[in-house]
C-alpha cells in the first residue's frame, strides 16, 4: 500500500527531507497520489512535516507509534516479525490472547499501543497507562519452558527492560521482586507475563512478555504520587526504545544463558531475601 511504502521509505530517513518527486518515480504513482498519501497520513496522527524545497520528513524527535517506525528500528533477523500497533486498547496482553485464539500461529508478534484503558499488573493490580506518556507493549513468542521454570521468563524480561532503560538514563535501577523495575524509589515499569501451557507436558509453548514503562510525566492520583515515577526519557522516540527492548528479549531467550542473566538480574535486586530462585 502506499502509504506505508511512504511511510517506511520517511521513516528509514528519518530527520532527512525527501523530494515528491523522488518518492513519486520510486513507487511509480503522480506527485499527487504522493500529496494525497501523505495528508492522509497526517490526518492519521502521523508526524509528517514538510519543507517548502526539499520536502517531506519525519522529524527525529517524533514520538508517533507506528508500525514501519517499530520495523525500521529492528534488526534485521527481527524485520519480519508481526507488528500491530494501536491508539487506544484495553490492554496490550488481553489483545495478545485476542489474536492467539483467532490464530495460534501470530508468534512472533509485537503489540504495541499508544495508551491503554485497563492496563493489568500482577495480582488483579491495575497498570496507569496514559496515551501516549508510555511504552505499553506485549511480545508474543513461542519458547518451549517448563512450567516450573515460569518465574524465570519475567527474569529474562526484566533484565532485558533494565538494560534498555539504563542505556538512556545513564543510571542503574533496582529491580524489585519479580517483575517490578524502580529508579530513585519510585515503580518506574512493570512487566506481566503470560503463557499458553500445555497441561499434560506441563510445557510452556508460547509465552505473552507484558511490559510497561512510565517514560514521560504524566498525573497520577495524590496517594500514587510517593510510588510511582517517571524516567523522564523525552528525547528518545518510544518506538526506538520498544525495538530495542524486543532486541534484548530476543537475544536473552535465544542464548538461553540462565545463569548469566540471573546473575545480572541479582545485582540490582533490591531486596534479595524476597527472591525464590
Ligand atoms: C505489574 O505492575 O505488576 C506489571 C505491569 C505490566 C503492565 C504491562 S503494560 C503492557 C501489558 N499490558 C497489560 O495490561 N499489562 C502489561
Amino acid at each position: 500500500m502506499l502509504k506505508d511504502d511512504i511511510l517506511r521509505e520517511l521513516e528509514q530517513n528519518r530527520g532527512k527531507a525527501i523530494s515528491g518527486q523522488e518518492m513519486a518515480d520510486k513507487f511509480n504513482v503522480s506527485r499527487n497520489a504522493i500529496w494525497k498519501a501523505i495528508n492522509s497520513l497526517k490526518n492519521s496522527g502521523y508526524n509528517i512535516e514538510s519543507h517548502r524545497t526539499l520536502g517531506y520528513y519525519i522529524p527525529n524527535d517524533s514520538d508517533v507509534i507506528s508500525e514501519e517506525g517499530i520495523r525500521n528500528f529492528l534488526p534485521e533477523e527481527l524485520k519480519d516479525i508481526n507488528i500491530i500497533t494501536y491508539d487506544i486498547l484495553d490492554s496490550t496482553n488481553n489483545e495478545a490472547k485476542r489474536l492467539l485464539a483467532n490464530d495460534e500461529n501470530v508468534a512472533p508478534c509485537l503489540i504495541i499501543s499508544d495508551g491503554q484503558t485497563n492496563g493489568r499488573g500482577r495480582g488483579k493490580k491495575s497498570f496507569l497507562s496514559e496515551k501516549g506518556k508510555g511504552i505499553y507493549m506485549s511480545f508474543v513468542f513461542s519458547k518451549e519452558f517448563s512450567q516450573d521454570k515460569s518465574e524465570l521468563i519475567t527474569i529474562f524480561a526484566a533484565v532485558a527492560v533494565k538494560r534498555v532503560i539504563e542505556r538512556y538514563i545513564k543510571d542503574e535501577v533496582g529491580l524489585k521482586w519479580v517483575n517490578d523495575i524502580f529508579y530513585k524509589g519510585k515503580k518506574v515499569a512493570g512487566i506481566l507475563t503470560e503463557a499458553i501451557s500445555d497441561l499434560e507436558s506441563k510445557t510452556i509453548s508460547t509465552v505473552i512478555v507484558g511490559i510497561g514503562i512510565n517514560i514521560k510525566k504524566f498525573d497520577v492520583p495524590e496517594e500514587l504520587k510517593d510510588v510511582i515515577g517517571f524516567l523522564n526519557i523525552d528525547e528518545v522516540p518510544r518506538i526506538k526504545i520498544s525495538s530495542e527492548i524486543v532486541e534484548e528479549l530476543y537475544k536473552i531467550f535465544n542464548d538461553n544463558d540462565v545463569e548469566k542473566i540471573k546473575k545480572e538480574y541479582f545485582l540490582r535486586l533490591i531486596d534479595p531475601e524476597k527472591s525464590r530462585v
